[in-house]
């Protein structure tokens, strides 16, 4: 084997490939022994050094989302352990099946000046979901202002940000690190605590591992990963990106299912409003059409309705989601500040729906 390993390291996605077989499995970190948490993020052994640019270790593979969270501007760094010589269950539409010993993991961080990718980023906290006796469990760390080591978190706090956008205006603005009792409102609801994007409709796109772009399903079943081979590409369910070109619709929805469904759907954490903005949800009034809020007045831009189609202005879901104020602002929790593009994405949709106006009667 030693030959096969050797060969492995001149590539990076072969070593990957490489931690995946059992027989080589020694590539991959070793675990803290069960039951005990590092507390820092480095004693989990899941970057190369102190994780500060954010390379990963041997074996743990990064991967991106087609519709991600946003998250007050931050940039998302994500990535994936999978434990030696176990296999995960694939589904089109459901959660894929993981063996204990895996780790999804999700730095946020802020570009120093986006115009001058040398000045690098300010690393935030990295945030990890940790599958053990079955379940999942929910950690955060925090990074030092060093960038040299970051500590396990669980309070939650408001920290100061600057930043500097594309066009050279800075951003000074406040970012929110939820609590680790925070994260059950998304990735849990009224369920058990699970992840959120790995999944086939948010990980079916292109992602480079050092030898091109390369689609992340086929990449991880190349690997091995899969108990059973994946449907090829383009016979998979996928989502759109929000920003990309496709119908309007498609994007919208998409947008929904990635920055609102965790909480609107049915088992979410407020299934109670009525409003599931998961992909599948078709009900018309649950998707918000000329829907009475549960709570009208002030809240509600003392609008009616959540859409009205043909008219955002009229709409309780785009006053909502360009609202700055907390009791109002939605998403609820944790980002601070409105997606102006995201909040514009779903202003055009409304305005192109085809039967206009709602039955005020
Ligand atoms: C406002 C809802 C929300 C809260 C609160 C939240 N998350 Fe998430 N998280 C998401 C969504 C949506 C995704 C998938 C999309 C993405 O990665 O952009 C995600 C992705 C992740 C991932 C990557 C793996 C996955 O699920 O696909 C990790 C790890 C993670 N979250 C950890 C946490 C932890 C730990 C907390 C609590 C400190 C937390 N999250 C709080 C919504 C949330
Ligand atoms: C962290 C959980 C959470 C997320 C994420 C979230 N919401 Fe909400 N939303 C709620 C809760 C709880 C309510 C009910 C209480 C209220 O009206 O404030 C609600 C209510 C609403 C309502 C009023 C619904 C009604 O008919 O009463 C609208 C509209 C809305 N949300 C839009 C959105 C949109 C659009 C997104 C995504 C861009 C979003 N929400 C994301 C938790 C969330």
């Amino acid at each position: 084997m030693k030959t096969r390993c050797a060969l492995a390291l001149l590539s990076l996605s072969l070593v990957a490939g490489c931690a995946f077989d059992e027989e080589i499995s020694p590539l991959l970190p070793p675990l803290p022994p069960p039951g005990t948490i590092p507390e820092t993020l480095a004693g989990w052994g899941l970057f190369r050094g102190n994780g500060a640019t954010q390379e990963p270790a041997l074996g743990v593979i990064p991967y991106e989302v087609i519709a991600p969270l946003f998250s007050d501007y931050s940039i998302k760094h994500r990535f994936i352990r999978l434990p030696a010589g176990k296999k995960m269950t694939y589904s089109d539409t459901s959660k894929w099946g993981v063996s204990d010993g895996t780790i999804l993991v999700k730095t946020f961080a802020f570009p120093r000046d986006t115009r001058a990718s040398g000045k690098g980023e300010r690393l935030i906290e990295t945030r990890l979901l940790v599958r053990e006796a079955g379940l999942w469990s929910v950690l955060v760390y925090k990074w030092n202002d060093e960038q040299t080591e970051a500590r396990r978190f669980v309070a939650g706090t408001r920290l100061p940000i600057s930043w500097i956008d594309e066009m050279g205006q800075t951003h000074e603005q406040t970012y929110r690190i939820p609590s680790t009792e925070d994260c059950k409102t998304c990735h849990g609801g009224k369920e058990e605590v699970e992840p959120l994007g790995l999944r086939t409709r948010q990980l079916d796109r292109t992602f480079d591992h050092g030898e091109g772009p390369e689609n992340q399903i086929d990449y991880l079943a190349r690997l091995g990963s899969f108990e059973q081979a994946p449907p090829r590409a383009g016979e998979r369910p996928r989502l759109s990106d929000p920003m990309g070109d496709d119908p309007l619709a498609a994007r919208a929805r998409s947008y929904l299912e990635g920055n609102c469904a965790h909480c609107h759907r049915q088992g979410g954490d407020s299934q109670s409003s009525g409003l599931w903005l998961n992909l599948e949800n078709e009900a018309r009034e649950h998707l918000g059409i000329c829907k009475i809020p549960l709570a009208a007045g002030r809240g509600a831009g003392n609008l009616d309705f959540d859409i009205v189609p043909g008219e955002p202005d009229q709409s309780i879901m785009v006053f909502r989601m360009e609202s700055t104020e907390p009791d109002i602002k939605m998403p609820e929790m944790p980002s601070l500040e409105p997606d102006r593009s995201g909040a514009q994405l779903i202003r055009e949709w409304i305005a192109a729906m085809s039967t206009k106006g709602c039955n005020t009667n």
